[in-house]
């Protein structure tokens, strides 16, 4: 459960880093702060700050103590809101001086619906149709009592500000033309980044969600929807509680109405009537579910700002591309076409009049990837796990990553082949250094010769010992 990495580097003009807080900080009641972990952040914020690198810190990312999970039911308990609003609060305290951009939640939508509806990542609870709607509920409340703790008791003060950090894919009609895509289309949206944009920016659930959910708790017998609701208070308290729109986005879909048969089981899928796809002709660089599709990043972002969420200021957290498992090329030639790509219609939505403030990529080093473990590199940096000291390695990305920040963007088209070239260049170098890394392989003679060499001693010698007790004994 502890994560020591920081996850992500980024920028736009001033350099930014975003980081979640991985290392226990506080005792789940509360009644003791672990001060070596207040002392490793301090230390961390302190470094970033010296070399001109503003921290925009997530709270929450994957990581509930696991006592709140045995013993409450983690989100599914409404008083998870105040022990994370605790948390929150320690944080502030301590850290809230030097840092100024806070961000709630990491991919809430993720939490909700991996962990408490199809249980493919902690605490793999499958508790369909009802579980995520539930545990979206809470995070969303707390959320919102964290932005009104710190704009009531800390915000004079430190000058901050709290956001949230949805991640979504764009979702495009199959047919363009056929109105029933277009309102699936709608609805992936809204039961997707709407979830929660609807009740931070707009004070309640997306219309849509309540519609479907509603009918469909209905034709169930329920008497009530699925879908918890807030009070008109709550809706107040949530409104307008939100200072930033953090987005993380990597891939998109092409969606099209489908109709589930009733007595199919309530699930979050299907109460959206809908179907994915995918183009088999997108470049698909290593993960089977991220496909490279550019142009999904400008539409998103545009329809985010369409959705009246007032234009909000928004922190791309997250974007950046893994590779095949278990690879070690550094020459990570699909990563940067996959940065360019992105971060150009990233600049066209900017100009388009998306309020785009700040660009994070996904992510400084590879690091542990939820359920695929350290088998998915999204890293700029290759880190080496199976040695000892971790030893990183650039990417020929970072090479031309770093010169993207540097232009805050593309100068030419020659420029930005040289700066390719140059990558690669460097890359080849870095190679040579991965392979000849005596650790590696020092590790691996362990594991291939002297391991099996020590098992056989040690079978060898027991015998011997046996033989040596049934003698004296006979
Ligand atoms: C919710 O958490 C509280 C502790 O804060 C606990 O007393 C209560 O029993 C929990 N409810 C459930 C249903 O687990």
């Amino acid at each position: 459960t502890k994560r020591f990495y920081p996850h992500s580097i980024g920028n736009v003009r001033e350099g930014c880093v975003h980081f979640s807080f991985c290392l226990e900080l506080m005792t789940p009641a509360g009644e003791h702060v672990n001060e070596k972990g207040i002392r490793f952040y301090n230390d961390l914020i302190d470094k970033l700050l010296d070399n001109k690198i503003t921290p925009m810190v997530t709270l929450y990312h994957w990581d509930l103590p696991q006592v709140l999970q045995e013993k409450y039911g983690g989100w599914q308990n409404v008083s998870m809101v105040d022990y994370f609003n605790d948390f929150a609060s320690l944080c502030f305290e301590r850290f809230g001086d030097r840092v100024k951009h806070w961000m709630t939640f990491n991919n809430p939508w993720s939490v909700a619906v991996e962990g408490y509806e199809t249980g493919e990542h902690a605490p793999g609870l499958k508790l369909k149709g009802t579980g995520a709607y539930r545990a979206a509920h809470h995070l969303i409340k707390a959320h919102a009592k964290v932005w009104h703790t710190y704009d009531m008791k800390w915000k004079s003060k430190q000058k901050g500000l709290v956001g949230i950090s949805l991640t979504a894919d764009w979702g495009e009609p199959v047919d363009t033309s056929n109105q029933e895509d277009i309102r699936a289309a709608e609805r992936y949206f809204q039961f997707y980044l709407g979830w929660y944009a609807g009740p931070l920016f707009h004070g309640d659930y997306p219309q849509v969600m309540k519609e479907y959910i509603g009918r469909k708790s209905g034709q169930q017998g329920l008497g009530a929807s699925r879908l918890p609701v807030f009070s008109a208070q709550e809706k107040t308290y949530i409104r307008g509680a939100c200072d930033f729109l953090g987005l993380g986005h990597f891939t998109t879909r092409y969606i099209t109405q489908k109709n589930y048969p009733s007595g199919l089981g309530d699930s979050y899928f299907v109460d959206r009537d809908l179907a994915e796809l995918v183009d088999p002709k997108w470049p698909d660089p290593g993960s089977e579910w991220l496909y490279s599709v550019p142009w999904g990043f400008r539409r998103f972002l545009n329809y985010v700002k369409v959705q009246s969420y007032g234009n909000p200021m928004i922190y791309v957290t997250e974007n950046g591309v893994p590779e095949k498992k278990y690879c070690t090329d550094l020459c990570d030639a699909w990563r940067m076409q996959y940065y360019k790509d992105y971060i150009n219609e990233m600049l066209k939505a900017v100009r388009d009049g998306v309020n785009v403030k700040a660009y994070t990529a996904w992510s400084l080093l590879d690091s542990f990837e939820w359920d695929e473990g350290y088998s998915q590199r999204f890293g700029l940096f290759f880190v080496d796990f199976s040695s000892k000291n971790k030893p990183r390695y650039p990417k020929a990305s970072v090479q031309f990553y770093k010169r993207i920040i540097s232009s805050n963007g593309f100068p030419n088209q020659r420029e930005m082949e040289s700066w390719k070239r140059k990558a690669e260049e460097a890359c080849f170098s870095s190679n040579q250094l991965l392979a000849a890394d005596p650790l590696r392989g020092h590790k691996e003679m362990v594991s291939e010769i002297v391991v099996p060499t020590v098992c056989t001693l040690c079978v060898l010698l027991s015998a011997i010992f046996f033989m040596f007790l049934l003698r004296r004994r006979l």
